[in-house]
């Protein structure tokens, strides 16, 4: 199997627990009180399903999907718009992976290798956009 193969099974295993993006934005927005401002007015239900999307796209341009739809995310997040900072990225990794050995069963620390490895283009594709 693949790295993204392994990445891909993971992915399912977690968004079958239905914590899983609950726990993420909990983590996430315990990283700095910068990163829970952002995220006052948000209807966390409604972005929890987004995410659930855009780890998705993260995963499938690894796999040789278009990247056009992480570029849209780039455009969205960058200083014009959202204004996430570069530095902001580890902190959302960090807060995924935490995440991940929470409910993935069978993750391991070859798995969490794997995922990083899988993401890092996708996650540069939208920093950079910056
Ligand atoms: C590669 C990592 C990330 C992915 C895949 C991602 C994905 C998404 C998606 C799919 C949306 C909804 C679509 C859109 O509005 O364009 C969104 C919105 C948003 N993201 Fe991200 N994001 C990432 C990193 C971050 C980081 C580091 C922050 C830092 C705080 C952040 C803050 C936000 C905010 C504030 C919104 C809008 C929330 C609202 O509508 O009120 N994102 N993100």
């Amino acid at each position: 199997m693949t790295k993204s193969d392994l990445v891909f099974q993971s992915y399912g295993r977690c968004c079958s627990r239905d914590e899983f993006f609950v726990d993420f934005y909990d983590h996430f927005m315990s990283s700095s009180d910068a990163i829970r401002n952002r995220f006052v007015n948000t209807d966390m239900a409604a972005q929890r399903h987004l995410l659930r999307n855009g780890i998705m796209q993260l995963i499938l341009t690894a796999r040789g999907m278009p990247d056009r739809k992480l570029r849209a995310l780039g455009e969205s997040h960058n200083r014009s718009n959202y204004n996430i900072k570069p530095e902001w990225y580890e902190f959302w990794l960090d807060a995924l992976m935490k995440t991940v050995r929470q409910h993935d069963p069978e993750n391991t620390p070859e798995l969490e290798k794997a995922w990083r490895e899988v993401l890092a283009p996708g996650i540069e594709l939208i920093r950079g956009a910056y």
